[in-house]
């Protein structure tokens, strides 16, 4: 158990609470989903009550250098509307007014700081950019689930220097992974989907030990189709990860862990969304098309596993999912999770996202805020900015 905001006293004192507010915008700069924002308020809410001063600091996108498009005015914005109070603004990190603004706050005040990665030290956690991080507070607040496998200087960086312990965030999220991953009940089913084959072979190899089913689906699974011999046509393949996907093929099956590739996919002649498409038995795909997601037979396969389970872990849409053809997929399988009474993870852009936009959002045990950070943790690997924080 990590030490939490709960377990200190944090009347007075200036709280540096890492956030991870990198939600995504349109070209009008308009907030599309703000769930990051709003999964932070029970922490903030509970440090104004508690009379903290809270500076939040978050990165927005992967600006190089300072870039006005990446401003986290748009989130400062949404942020004071939700709490219903105003919050100062600190334009410049490293400026003598931030340090002035900083010292004026009273007990219950919120300031934000502008976007973190404005600064090159921030990627590079440069000792000199964490120090000027760290002269801001008495104490780091970790509440940045989804930027905790990032060794920067607003994250791992402060973390090393002055006291952390989590926000409630993190301890939720740590919470259900910890379950899912340490005593999950049974039947367990993981689904995994989403283009990069690369990052989801070690997640398969370490839930080869917990799970008993396993489904596979979008872009990822056409290199397992290929490596037992199937044609994908000109579906995204990685040449390279062939013979591991085989071996991690075999190894389930010696384990007596059930792997369901597709049985039938949809595929396109081109990767467009008015491209001719065509219904293909998966392995036996036409040379000149790619598939852009599950079909109906999957789908039915996929729904009778996912009835009996007890637990479910979901990352990675099952088809082409950013165009509206090929959602389908993943939109059934959204459905189908939520109305299971399993205990159901979802992490990943595009599955939460799925399940979000069907309305399905409060059905789900809990949708993780963490892309590239649960998917290490499905890994097996530690979070370094976690283990940053004291024990209880
Ligand atoms: C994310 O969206 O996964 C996190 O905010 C981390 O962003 P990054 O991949 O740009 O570090």
């Amino acid at each position: 158990m990590k030490k939490t905001i709960r377990d200190i006293d944090v009347s007075g004192k200036h709280l540096f609470v890492r956030v991870d507010y990198n939600v995504p915008m349109n070209t009008e700069l308009k907030i599309v989903d703000d769930t990051r924002i709003t999964a932070t308020l029970p922490t903030i809410n509970y440090l104004i009550e508690h009379g903290a001063k809270v500076i939040l600091c978050s990165h927005l996108g992967r600006p190089k250098g300072v870039d006005n498009k990446m401003s986290l005015r748009p989130v400062l914005a949404r942020l004071s509307k939700l709490l219903d109070k105003p919050i100062s603004f600190a334009e410049d990190i490293l400026d003598k007014s931030t340090k002035e603004m900083v010292n004026k706050m009273q007990d219950g005040d919120v300031l934000m700081l502008e976007n973190v990665r404005f600064y090159d030290g921030e990627e590079a956690n440069d000792p000199k950019f964490v120090k000027a991080l760290a002269s801001l507070a008495d104490v780091f607040v970790l509440e940045a689930f989804g930027t905790a496998h990032r060794k920067h200087a607003s994250t791992y960086g402060i973390a090393s220097v002055i006291p952390a312990v989590a926000g409630f965030l993190v301890e939720q999220e740590l919470k259900m992974y910890d379950k899912i991953l340490n005593n999950p009940d049974h039947p367990y089913v993981a689904i995994l989907g989403g283009a990069k084959v690369s990052d989801k072979l070690p997640v398969i190899e370490n839930l080869l030990d917990k799970v008993d089913t396993i489904l596979i689906g979008g872009g990822m699974s056409y290199t397992f189709i290929k490596a037992i011999g199937g044609n994908v046509g000109t579906s995204i393949l990685d040449n390279s990860k062939l013979e591991l996907a085989k071996e991690i093929l075999d190894k389930a099956k010696e384990k007596g862990v059930k792997v369901i590739l597709p049985i039938d996919n949809i595929g396109a002649k081109d990767f467009s969304e008015d491209a001719e498409t065509k219904l293909f038995n998966s392995g036996f795909f036409a040379d000149d098309y790619q598939g852009m997601d599950i079909g109906p037979k999957t789908i039915k396969a996929f729904k009778k596993v996912i009835k009996k389970a007890k637990t479910i872990v979901w990352n990675g849409p099952l088809g082409v999912y950013e165009y509206e053809k090929f959602k389908r997929g993943t939109n059934k399988i959204a459905k189908y999770v939520a109305k299971s009474k399993a205990i159901s993870v979802i992490g990943g852009g595009d599955s939460v996202a799925a399940v979000q936009s069907l309305g399905y959002g409060k059905k789900i045990t809990h949708l993780s805020t963490g892309g590239g950070a649960s998917l290490m943790l499905l890994q097996g690997k530690k979070l370094p900015c976690v283990e940053l924080i004291e024990d209880m």
